[in-house]
């Protein structure tokens, strides 16, 4: 992609409303640094449990995503030298800048989870750190981490500390705008992760107790952009290309980061970019984009976890890529009964056949809403 130009104002910019406040600036569509790592637009790929793999990072980075994420994995596992832990971490250099996301809350294990990443080869050491302060679940908040951090301030400090001294990689953080409602402090968490050492934080722009309901506080994002130096990249409904260019434009922030909106559907980047580098909207992956897409990521998911496993993991990636499309729930139904990758490989591409005979191999599904699904481990 050239390199992004001032923004021109999109067709029908929804961020200037008729009456109301008055209209917001229009935002630049230059890239940002975390520390030395540099992200060519402000578009960037979020930390999805179960979503974010490999193959599914790769085919978001061609499509134009400026960095990508691993989902979270556990300190512990990191420093206990769990080979399964260590292969969530593993990457394509095609990814990079990539940051491995961490979980936990005793600042000395983060630290040397964060010693651990460190200390691998150059080609499998990430670009970043993150650290996950927003995760909801009880599995992890029950023992003080993910979004639970957000109540213990001086915990927060003190992990950042840690790690920052123990790594030469970047230190972020992915927060919530608190634990409940009575206590949004997001800003005083922001300063203080700047203040320990952070470089850059995601902010989900939602409290812990509103999990994924109801609509996302953007302007809670302005207000932490406002206190701070660092980076802050906003996140939280970001559905399609004129949200990306409206939350830049409403909050200032640096970056913004699509979780949902990429599921399925990884050319959202692709199009997020064309709107804001030429102020022009680009149409949706038709339906054969959409499964050799489909094709490409299961050949890619064997190639790291073997034929059966990928079959399985390929399930809901495949019910994203065909939703919409014609006849799709059948097809749903069948991709559900697929034991291997050649069995599931072969079921696309007859799919992708019929639709062509049938003259529908362009055919692009509307736009559809966020998918509600019910993460397996989540921020
Ligand atoms: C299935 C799923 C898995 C997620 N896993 C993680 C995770 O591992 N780490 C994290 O920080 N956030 C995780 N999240 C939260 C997202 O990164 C993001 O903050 C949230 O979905 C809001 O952004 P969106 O509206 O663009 O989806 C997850 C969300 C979903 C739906």
């Amino acid at each position: 992609m050239s390199a992004p130009q001032l923004l021109a104002p999109p067709p029908s910019d929804r961020s200037a409303p008729e009456a109301g406040p008055p209209p917001v600036a229009r935002p630049a569509a230059r890239g940002f640094s975390i520390g030395p790592v540099r992200m060519d637009s402000p578009f960037v790929l979020a930390p999805l449990a179960g979503v974010s793999d490999s193959p599914f990072r790769r085919l978001a980075r061609e499509q134009g995503a400026s960095a990508v994420y691993t989902e979270m994995v556990s300190s512990d596992g990191l420093v206990r030298g769990s080979q399964a832990t260590l292969e969530y971490c593993a990457f394509d250099p095609v990814e990079r800048p990539i940051g491995i996301q961490v979980f936990g809350s005793d600042p000395q294990i983060m630290a040397d989870a964060a010693r651990v990443l460190s200390d691998l080869p150059p080609e499998r050491r990430p670009d970043m750190i993150d650290i996950n302060m927003g995760c909801p679940v009880r599995k992890v908040v029950n023992r003080c981490a993910g979004a639970a951090l957000l109540q213990d301030v001086p915990r927060i400090a003190a992990i950042v500390e840690t790690m920052a001294r123990a790594t030469s990689l970047p230190v972020t953080a992915k927060v919530r705008l608190g634990w409940d409602g009575q206590t949004q402090n997001v800003v005083e968490v922001c300063r203080t992760l700047e203040r320990a050492g952070a470089q850059a934080v995601a902010i989900h722009a939602r409290t812990r107790s509103e999990k994924f309901g109801g609509s996302a506080h953007w302007e809670m994002i302005a207000e932490a952009k406002r206190a701070v130096g660092i980076p802050i990249i906003g996140n939280g409904d970001v559905r399609d290309a004129d949200d990306a260019v409206r939350m830049l434009a409403m909050t200032g922030c640096d970056g913004v980061m699509l979780g949902r909106a990429a599921f399925g559907d990884p050319w959202v980047f692709r199009r997020i970019r064309a709107l804001i580098e030429c102020g022009k909207p680009l149409p949706p992956p038709t339906a054969s984009e959409r499964l050799e897409a489909g094709v490409r990521h299961l050949a890619m998911l064997v190639e790291s976890v073997g034929s059966e496993h990928a079959a399985r993991e390929m399930r809901k990636h495949v019910a994203w890529y065909i939703k919409g499309l014609p006849n799709s729930a059948r097809v749903r139904e069948q991709v559900n009964h697929a034991r291997t990758a050649v069995e599931l490989t072969e079921l696309l591409r007859v799919y992708l056949h019929d639709l062509e005979l049938r003259g529908l191999e362009s055919f692009t599904p509307d736009a559809t809403a966020l998918p509600t699904e019910t993460p397996r481990a989540s921020g």
